[in-house]
């Protein structure tokens, strides 16, 4: 593959999103990065400000759902490599509002690959399509001795897993049918610095610092895998760059917890650093109705990205939870700026637009 190479990232000023673009523009500086979001609710420019005026960054306010403008992006910027994370992401959101799923999860998937295929014409030397998935698409884990693994099946429970499954299944039809080179991966839960407020982790974090109730849905018993953010975006670059085409490749970081022992485990951090007395914290903790479907557990085995790909978590999650609220408390604005929508400001502020 050539050092100089134009890369559109999709949902970039989103939480992993911002993560990726950083890492991208700042290890490759022969790299065009073309960061393409639609500064929806969950989008926050905000996150780049740190590489905002780099050369090989540039930032285009854009919806994937237009097919129209993604073809004339394409023909404007030549791609040759695509890396979409853009999409809507939460769950509870996917239950009230099911078609802005659909809309930009599969219709806006489906632009992407059909403009990728219209600008490669068959030229596919030197191109990759990389289509960002989660774990949701493989359903719930009862037996605690499973994990999900690449061929386990598909079942997705939520619209919003459905629209993502769905789009998975576009992204590999392509490669099956019209030999598009695509790779795809499947991730579990994320945390770290700007991961929006709506998300389990900074929720509690916000609601603890302002001594307001921390909703537990239904017992607490769910179980999520958590991974450090940064290192899925380390995944994410290596399987860019290393990942064999047509094939999918699981990340997790084999870090289960109950939400509700996650939650105290928060709260006694957040006691801690706020210099509140221990136990304090928890005493805000409410149990609410529970998610309709919610799944039980997700448990990513990660061994096919580890052992073919040389990939590993770099921080323990005791490390990356410290680190994470660390910089929620450090940096108390970003979460007030998304709170009172300045924010959403930025972009005009930045662009003048
Ligand atoms: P996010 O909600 O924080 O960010 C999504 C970004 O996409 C936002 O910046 C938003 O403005 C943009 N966007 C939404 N609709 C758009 C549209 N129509 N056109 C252009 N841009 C649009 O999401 P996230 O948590 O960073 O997730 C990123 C990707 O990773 C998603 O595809 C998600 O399914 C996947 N994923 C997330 C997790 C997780 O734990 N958060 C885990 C595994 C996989
Ligand atoms: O597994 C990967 C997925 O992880 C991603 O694909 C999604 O984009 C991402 O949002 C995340 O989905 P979850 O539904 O697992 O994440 P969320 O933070 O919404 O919830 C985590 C768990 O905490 C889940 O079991 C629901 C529960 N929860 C959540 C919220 C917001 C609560 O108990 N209380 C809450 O207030």
């Amino acid at each position: 593959m050539s050092s100089k190479r134009t890369l559109l990232i999709t949902g970039g000023a989103g939480f992993i999103g911002s993560h990726v673009v950083r890492l991208f523009v700042n290890k490759y500086p022969d790299y065009a990065i073309v960061n393409l979001d639609n500064l929806t609710y969950a989008g926050n420019l905000e996150n780049l400000k740190d590489i905002d005026t780099l050369p090989n960054y540039t930032f285009e306010k854009g919806d994937i759902t237009d097919a129209l403008y993604i073809d004339e992006l394409f023909q404007k910027y030549q791609f040759d490599g695509v890396i979409h994370l853009a999409a809507e992401s939460h769950v509870d959101r996917s239950i009230t509002d099911p078609m802005a799923f659909v809309m930009t999860n599969v219709i806006g998937t489906v632009n992407l690959l059909n403009s990728a295929r219209k600008l490669w014409a068959g030229n596919f030397e030197g191109k990759r399509f990389y289509h960002v998935s989660t774990d949701e698409v493989y359903g719930e884990l009862h037996d605690p001795k499973e994990f999900f693994v690449e061929t386990t099946k598909y079942d997705p429970r939520s619209p919003y897993s459905a629209s993502k499954a769905s789009s998975d299944h576009f992204v590999r039809a392509y490669n099956n049918t019209y030999k598009l080179p695509v790779v795809i991966s499947n991730c579990s839960n994320n945390y770290g610095p700007n991961h929006f407020p709506e998300k389990l982790i900074p929720l509690m974090i916000n609601n603890i610092k302002n001594n307001k109730p921390l909703p537990v849905y239904g017992k607490g018993e769910n179980v999520r895998d958590w991974l450090y953010v940064l290192d899925h975006a380390r995944a994410i670059d290596v399987i860019f760059h290393n990942g064999a085409n047509g094939e999918t490749y699981n990340i997790g970081g084999n870090n289960e917890w109950k939400n509700i022992d996650l939650v105290l485990l928060l709260c006694g951090i957040m006691d801690a650093k706020l210099g509140r007395e221990a136990g304090e914290s928890e005493k805000l903790i409410t149990y609410v109705t529970d998610r309709a479907g919610h799944d039980l557990r997700y448990a990513i085995d990660a061994g096919k990205l580890m052992s073919e790909l040389g990939w590993a978590p770099s921080v323990t999650f005791e490390v990356g939870l410290d680190r994470t609220v660390q910089w929620y408390l450090d940096n108390w604005s970003w979460i007030e700026n998304i709170t009172n929508g300045d924010y959403q400001n930025y972009y005009s502020k930045m662009y003048g637009a």
